[in-house]
């Protein structure tokens, strides 16, 4: 078409040119005419030119296509499949490569595998995940004698007499004002009572031995009996039931673990109790139990500008946060918490081999921790290569701590058994990130783990 158009226009002109024939035009003009033709022909050729590049690059693109369409052939999907009862299901492409990730309600664990992939032969992997609610009651909650029952997501304590709250840690109180009718005892102990020089008279409060934790016991005559009571916090005692003696409700109540009167410390008071925390702690509302003081939040620690407060049960620790040193490889801080490796130098081997990226995480966790835990999951933001990697660097960490994968892109750090404080205990994680096991980066994040001497 363009060929001819061309053609068509060098006609014209010529045309054009002969039908001035009569008067034959100059030699310059036609020169000038031929220069034009030129000029025109040229352009021509460009265009021409152009559509045939434009025109080669679509079959390219129609070829590519193709061969794709042709990979395709292979076109199957896997069947579909149902998300667990009580859970979810991610991903909704059935074509091999593909992949479904389950989830399961709170309340409920996934039992089975995180994700399944649709194989080659047009098969899922691995076996339907199921989603089995968790037994909450598993842990034994419910305290000193109650019972568990386990619901979705939580349970409920039935707590036996004489205690209450939700895991039964509470103790009823009891008021231990006695009302004996102590006639017939006095009778018979105020003969034998050898103590009492005015033993002969009746009860009489003035003679009888007084503290703030034993005192005359409120007596009433009645009918020729005699009636005996003590306040909240007394029992009534004597030989002669007479006494009023403190109960000692640190001893009293001290039992099992959580099922204590006080968290840390019991100091028996007259008529009563009071509970004490160590430094470091706080008495919470209720009296009983200890509440860390967060020394950092409230400045009453003594760090310096360049160290990092970090709050610990029962204290404070300082901190600082230095980028590591390596031959060839500079760092950067890119927060207070961070360090990031400089741009390195064309083949310097050394330099891209030393990690990327350098965080500190600091934890603080109270002593006897349950064990295993997950303390902190690693993630990557966004991955360049096919493969992540989570690893343990070095060996100080082996005895406490293990890395796991958690997910396509998160690896998490677990405590394999409870340290008892006050300890410090440090891990390196490493992520790397691999392109056909060439590994593209690795991010390291330094954990260290502040143990409280104290189990709260
Ligand atoms: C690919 O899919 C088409 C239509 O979806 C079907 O006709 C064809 O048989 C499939 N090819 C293979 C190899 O499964
Ligand atoms: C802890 O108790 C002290 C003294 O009762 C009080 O001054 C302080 O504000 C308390 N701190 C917190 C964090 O509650
Ligand atoms: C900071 O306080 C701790 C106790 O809270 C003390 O042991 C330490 O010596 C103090 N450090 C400085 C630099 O004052
Ligand atoms: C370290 O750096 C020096 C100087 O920049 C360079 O000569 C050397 O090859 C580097 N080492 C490695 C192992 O790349
Ligand atoms: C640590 O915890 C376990 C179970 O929670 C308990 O049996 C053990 O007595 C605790 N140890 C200490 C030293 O508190």
């Amino acid at each position: 078409m363009t060929r001819t158009y061309v053609i068509l226009s060098i006609l014209c002109l010529y045309h054009t040119y002969t039908s001035f024939g009569q008067d034959c035009p100059r030699k310059q003009e036609l020169q000038s005419s031929l220069r034009q033709l030129h000029k025109l022909l040229s352009a021509h050729e460009a265009s021409y030119l152009q559509s045939l590049r434009s025109l080669r690059k679509k079959l390219n693109l129609l070829q590519g296509s193709a061969a794709r369409q042709s990979v395709k052939a292979s076109n199957g999907t896997c069947p579909k499949l149902e998300a667990p009862d009580n859970g979810r299901k991610l991903g909704k492409m059935l074509a091999v490569g593909h992949e479904v990730h389950f989830l399961c309600e709170p309340g409920y664990e996934l039992v089975g595998p995180v994700s399944r992939v649709c194989q080659e032969a047009l098969s899922w992997s691995g076996q339907q995940p199921s989603c089995r609610n968790i037994n909450e009651c598993a842990s034994t909650p419910c305290l000193n004698g109650g019972t568990c029952v386990d619901e979705v997501n939580r349970f409920l304590c039935t707590c036996a007499k004489g205690w209450t709250g939700a895991t039964c840690h509470t103790p009823i109180p009891t008021f231990f004002t006695v009302v004996n009718d102590a006639s017939s005892a006095a009778a018979t102990t105020t003969t034998s009572s050898p103590s009492t020089s005015s033993s002969s008279s009746s009860v009489s409060p003035s003679s009888l031995p007084s503290s703030s934790f034993v005192h005359a016991a409120r007596c009433t005559q009645f009918l020729g009996s005699t009636r005996c009571s003590c306040e909240a916090g007394f029992t009534i005692s004597g030989r002669d039931s007479s006494l009023c003696v403190d109960i000692d409700e640190c001893e009293v109540f001290h039992m099992g673990q959580a099922g204590r009167l006080c968290l840390h410390n019991c100091v028996n008071t007259a008529g009563g109790y009071r509970c004490s925390c160590p430094f470091g702690y706080n008495l919470t509302r209720d009296s009983r139990n200890c509440k860390d003081i967060d020394e950092c939040e409230t400045r009453q620690h003594n760090c310096t500008r360049d160290q990092l407060c970090v709050n610990t049960y029962g204290s404070f620790q300082c901190v600082r946060v230095e980028c590591p040193r390596i031959r060839n490889a500079t760092y950067v801080k890119t927060s207070p918490v961070r360090c990031e490796r400089n741009p390195c130098p064309v083949d310097n081997k050394a330099c891209a081999q030393a990690p990327n990226s350098v965080t500190f995480h600091y934890l603080s966790v109270v002593s006897n921790l349950s064990a295993p835990r997950v303390l902190f999951r690693v993630s990557a933001a966004r991955v360049l290569g096919d493969t992540l990697r989570f690893g343990l660097l070095g060996s100080r960490g082996r005895r406490h701590f293990t890395v796991q994968r958690s997910g396509r892109q998160t690896g998490q750090l677990l405590l394999v058994s409870p340290v008892q404080g006050p300890a410090t205990l440090e891990a390196e994680v490493e992520m790397s990130e691999l392109e056909r096991r060439t590994t593209l980066g690795r991010y390291v994040t330094k954990v260290t783990l502040f143990v409280s001497p104290y189990g709260f």
